[in-house]
């Protein structure tokens, strides 16, 4: 055998470890950035929450239920909207039984997800998913992240809901769906998307 013969094959194994370790070495790079970004989505998530409950409780304990439904109405998506701005992020809160915000495809997916984890026993606050999709050319970090129903949810999404205040949540959404939760139903999730900043 000549040296040649001996020095390719060599080479070519070089190569290709070369290739696997450059590659391990992207994905760990690409793994840290989602879990950095992913702690980011989480804090902002979690204050859009906190913002929504906290206007939540003020207009029902100001106006009652009926005030609170407008201002539902009206600041819910004004808050989804200056978060997102202040963010960079898209932040929304979708459901498969939906009041206002329809899920994407991809979303109503990963809801059903939900259920069927939920249904095999996982606490829903511990629901949650990311993925990282190439959508035209571009990364994106998608995340999403299970909303339990509590006891101050039945008022507007529950099994009675007061005649006077459906009406006027029907009035608003004709086509709601948001109604007959329980205590501990995924009522929704929320949902925050961006481009993967690498
Ligand atoms: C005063 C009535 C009221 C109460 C109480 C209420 N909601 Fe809602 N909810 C609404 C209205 C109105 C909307 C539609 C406004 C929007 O989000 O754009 C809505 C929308 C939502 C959505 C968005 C998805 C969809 O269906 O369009 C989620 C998720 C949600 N509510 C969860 C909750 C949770 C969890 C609680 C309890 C912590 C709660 N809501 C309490 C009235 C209420």
């Amino acid at each position: 055998m000549t040296n040649e013969r001996r020095i390719f094959p060599s080479l070519l194994v070089a190569t290709v470890l070369g290739v696997v370790a450059m590659q391990a070495h992207a994905d760990a790079s690409t793994d840290q950035a989602v879990q950095a970004q992913l702690q980011d989505y989480k804090a902002t998530m979690q204050a859009f929450g906190k913002t929504l409950k906290g206007e939540l409780q003020a207009a029902m304990k100001e106006g009652g239920p009926m005030a609170a439904v407008q201002v539902c109405n009206e600041r819910a998506p004004e808050i989804a909207a200056d978060m997102s701005a202040e963010s960079g992020y898209t932040l929304r809160r979708t459901s498969l039984k939906p009041r206002a915000t329809e899920p994407t495809d991809w979303e109503r997916v990963v809801l059903e997800d939900f259920e069927a984890r939920k249904a095999a026993g996982a606490p829903v606050g511990e629901i949650a998913w990311h993925e990282v999709k190439e959508v035209d050319g571009e990364k994106q970090l998608r995340f999403m992240k299970a909303i339990a129903t509590e006891g101050v949810c039945l008022t507007c999404h529950g099994q009675d809901v007061d005649p006077k205040l459906k009406a006027e949540i029907d009035r608003i959404y004709p086509d709601d769906q948001a109604t007959g939760f329980e205590e501990g139903d995924i009522r929704g999730a929320f949902s925050v998307t961006a481009a993967l900043e690498d």
